[in-house]
């Protein structure tokens, strides 16, 4: 695996997230409070062991995980949130936009690693993508009236 540019924006990603979905978390108001409430800490839970998972694949490797949170928000392309009140279906909306870039970045890391022959990036990396595929399709089937 070479490309410690990607893993190192996911692993910014994953901290910017934790923060993110706790104001999501907290923050949320309206009929589906509980829902929401409840769904965005299930969220924080996984990105939160993400998180370490991510760090301790580049540390094996011999390679330097970002470790401040100046370098995450230099580092991440998930945006921090300036708000905090949000109707459920906004932060529905915020937490879809958000999977689907980890997504497709979790993709390209994959991809990545299988061109170099790193199954176990490539191990991790898959049961990421295959997760926010599961969330995405609660959000798809929350979004549906
Ligand atoms: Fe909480």
């Amino acid at each position: 695996m070479k490309d410690y540019k990607k893993l190192n924006e996911y692993l910014s990603n994953l901290a910017v997230l934790n923060v993110k979905l706790h104001n999501l978390h907290w923050n949320v108001v309206g009929m589906q409070f509980v829902q929401i409430h409840e769904f965005t800490e299930s969220m924080y839970n996984d990105v939160f062991e993400k998180y370490d998972d991510v760090a301790e694949l580049i540390k094996i490797r011999g390679e330097k995980p970002l470790a401040k949170m100046a370098d995450y928000l230099q580092n991440a392309s998930i945006q921090e949130l300036d708000k905090d009140k949000f109707s459920t279906t906004e932060v529905i909306q915020i937490v879809k936009d958000d999977l689907t870039k980890m997504k497709d970045l979790a993709t390209e890391i994959r991809n990545a690693a299988d061109e170099a022959d790193d199954f176990g990036i490539v191990a991790e990396f898959e049961d990421h993508v295959a997760g926010y595929n599961k969330n995405l399709w609660f959000i798809d089937a929350m979004l549906t009236q």
